[in-house]
């Protein structure tokens, strides 16, 4: 067994939960982040019946305070982890003006800010030892506007653009960052984001477990951009030569 900690966010479930699982196959001690507790001790048993340690943070990273505690939280327990998953996240389907304003900023909290910060925090150390791994869970989303999820896939290209430019200022220092891009997987997204119905989730996805296997292999070949499954990568491809406001009439209709 090794002595290397990831942190893992959004661990109590999908593709965060899939993820801490990979790291435990490879002997990689695990951080679990989410707010319910329950089902991260259940996680926590499943990996330490693996051989490897973990640790529980159960905070709301909505909460603009949290990303720091979590970071306090891991020093104090003297962890310096050579990889951070940024999974934490959640989409509301809807139109803008009818959203709950309040359920805007977390999530503009969640996907934008925390992610922002627990790059920050982390990424400052493993700079220091000229090692480590950041993977931020962005989105196919990334890649187009999106109308009735608009301020989700704006978020995702936030993600995105953050990403690919802070792999860049670190990667002189022996540091990468990944942006792993999902197209819709099973999980609890769909659900949380009152957008099962839509045209987006219908028919066999792929699972959460062969996303994070993807993006395990991208963390660790230091893909900058890792887009899952090949039509993701075709669509994604296409949606740079679309013209932005005719991506975003095609990506209503599918969504209405
Ligand atoms: N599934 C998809 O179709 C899809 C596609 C592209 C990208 N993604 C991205 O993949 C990431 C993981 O999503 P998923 O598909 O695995 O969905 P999920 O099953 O809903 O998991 C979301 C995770 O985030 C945690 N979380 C949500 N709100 C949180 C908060 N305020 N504070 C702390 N933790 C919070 C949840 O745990 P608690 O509820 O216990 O807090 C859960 O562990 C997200 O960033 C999502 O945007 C998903």
């Amino acid at each position: 067994m090794t002595t290397s900690w990831a942190v893992v966010t959004g661990a109590s479930g999908g593709i965060g939960a899939a993820f801490a699982q990979q790291f435990a196959a490879n002997g990689i001690n695990v951080v679990l982040v989410a707010r319910n507790r329950k089902q991260l001790n259940t996680v926590a048993q499943n990996l330490q019946e693996q051989g490897v340690k973990t640790e529980i943070f159960v905070a709301d990273l909505s909460d603009p305070g949290q990303p720091q505690k979590l970071h306090q939280f891991v020093q104090s327990k003297k962890i310096t982890p050579l990889y951070l998953v940024n999974n934490a996240g959640f989409g509301d389907y809807g139109l803008l003006t009818k959203a709950d304003p309040q359920k805007l900023q977390n999530m503009l909290q969640l996907n934008v800010a925390a992610l922002t910060s627990l790059a920050h925090y982390f990424g400052k150390e493993m700079q220091k030892r000229n090692n480590g791994y950041i993977v931020n869970v962005a989105s196919t989303a990334a890649f187009f506007p999106g109308p009735y999820m608009a301020t989700y896939y704006a978020s995702k290209s936030y993600v995105l653009s953050l990403s690919v430019a802070l792999n860049e200022e670190l990667r002189s220092s022996g540091v990468s960052v990944t942006a792993l891009c999902p197209g819709p997987t099973e999980s609890n997204f769909a659900v949380a984001a009152a957008a099962e119905r839509t045209n987006i989730f219908a028919g066999k996805l792929p699972s959460s477990e062969s996303v994070a296997a993807f993006g395990y292999r991208a963390m660790l070949a230091r893909r900058p951009v890792a887009v899952h499954g090949w039509r993701n990568r075709l669509v994604t491809a296409l949606a740079g030569l679309l013209p932005r406001p005719q991506a975003a009439k095609i990506v209503r209709r599918i969504q209405a």
